[in-house]
């Protein structure tokens, strides 16, 4: 499942002690692991083997340069959502036929740029984005190859505020108009109308939903079919769930084998989203105790890292494992996680277990490596954690700490204030 296992009572990374890196990077950093970032692609790439999907790297995820060349050297493609992540993409040397653009608010800027860019598909999520990228294809005198998002109304059985499959959600085109678009191609003559696009939702663990937004799309491609329409692509989306705590998820092999018939069918070529099903497990976030406090009612853990760092226990109540660097037989006992931040929200974990460790010792935040960094914020004015990668026996920075100037970069007392 991942490269982070003890070694003689020490918390390695593939073949690197993770001290070893926190000397160097300091405290809070992310630490990436190389192998688990192929291991999971490929474990993908084999179960799909059949229909030789374009796996697009959801870069929302983890869009660290180094965790991308991996995978863009596996032959993985991105699936971007704005005009920055379409840039660092391209900084990969990925060829743009490769990317793929989702977002409900795509602006004039992000689709000139893309389609100068030649990306292989902008995935569609409303008739108004449609008829602009029209407009804008056609004042460049370029005809783009789109994909509408269909919205499939699906519950994807996971959290509220990963969901995004239901009308209640503001993603996709509802089915009805997205008919009505493909029927009336012609009104869109400055894009190719080339496929369907579909997204439910992430982390999610059970195979169900899949398949009842795969039927509901395969139903709705014989309508097209019956209509006289023809299309290219199907994009099935991302959502695998992980193992964070004692999920059961379904492997790629369960999921393949559930749906690849089906999508043999179609006769579509398939392109997928995964994020965090490569770089869920692939990174944790390492910290340092400061300090155990004990008010006599309670007892708190006080780490380096905050909720700026890693908000996903903030945000959506998850659940990430915390482990000590250095094995331990310190006693256990109940208490909460918590950073330095002025808010009750920064917790990694509440009423957990835990060894009683000291000041300076260093723990593992599991299962960091998606929506980890990618979602750190400068809150309490806190610079970023550097990210480090490991290769075997190798690593490295792949990402400065940012600095104080780094935070005040750009930023002046307004010259009436002097
Ligand atoms: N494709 C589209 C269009 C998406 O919106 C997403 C994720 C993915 C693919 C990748 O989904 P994945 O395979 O990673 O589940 N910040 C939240 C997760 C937000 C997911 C957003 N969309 C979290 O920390 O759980």
């Amino acid at each position: 499942m991942h490269d982070f296992k003890y070694k003689n009572g020490e918390l390695y990374c593939e073949d690197v002690k993770v001290r070893d890196a926190a000397a160097k990077a300091g405290t809070p950093f992310y630490l990436y692991s190389h192998h688990t970032l192929v291991d999971h692609f490929t474990k993908i790439k084999t179960a799909f083997a059949p229909v030789s999907p374009l796996i697009c790297f959801a870069m929302k995820s983890n869009d660290n340069l180094a965790v991308l060349k991996t995978l863009k050297d596996l032959g993985a493609g991105f699936d971007i959502v704005s005009g920055g992540e379409l840039k660092k993409a391209l900084r990969t040397g990925v060829d743009a036929g490769k990317i793929v653009f989702a977002s409900v608010g795509k602006t004039e800027e992000e689709i000139v740029d893309a389609i100068r860019s030649g990306i292989l598909l902008f995935n569609v999520e409303s008739l108004p984005e449609l008829e602009e990228i029209n407009r804008l294809a056609g004042a460049l005198n370029t005809r783009p190859r789109v994909a509408l998002r269909i919205n499939p109304d699906v519950e994807a059985l996971t959290h509220v505020k990963i969901t995004t499959g239901t009308l209640k959600n503001k993603f996709g085109i509802d089915l009805k108009t997205a008919r009505k678009i493909l029927r009336a191609a012609n009104r869109y003559p400055h894009v190719s109308l080339s496929g369907l696009h579909i997204h439910i939702g992430s982390q999610i663990t059970t195979r169900a939903p899949f398949i009842r937004a795969l039927t509901k799309v395969i139903a709705f491609l014989d309508v097209l079919k019956k209509d006289g329409v023809r299309l290219e692509y199907l994009d099935i989306g991302g959502g695998m769930g992980i193992i964070y705590k004692d999920e059961k998820p379904q492997t790629a092999q369960d999921f393949a084998a559930a749906v690849l018939s089906r999508l043999r069918k179609t006769g579509l070529k398939i392109i997928m989203e995964p994020g965090r099903f490569i770089a869920g497990n692939a990174g944790i976030l390492v910290a340092r105790v400061l300090y155990l406090k004990d008010n006599s009612f309670k007892k708190f853990l006080i780490v380096d890292a905050g909720m700026n760092d890693l908000i996903r226990p903030a945000l959506y109540d998850a659940y990430h494992e915390i482990v000590p660097v250095v094995e331990t037989k310190a006693r256990k006992t109940k208490m909460d996680i918590v950073g330095p931040i002025c808010e009750s929200g920064d917790f990694f974990a509440k009423d957990r277990q835990f060894p009683i460790l000291k000041n300076g010792d260093l723990v593992a935040i599991m299962s960091a490596g998606a929506y980890g960094y990618v979602m750190a914020s400068n809150y309490n004015m806190r610079g970023r954690p550097p990210e480090v990668m490991v290769k075997g026996n190798c690593f490295e920075i792949t990402k400065d700490r940012e600095t104080f100037e780094d935070l005040i970069r750009g930023e002046t007392i307004p010259a009436f204030l002097q």
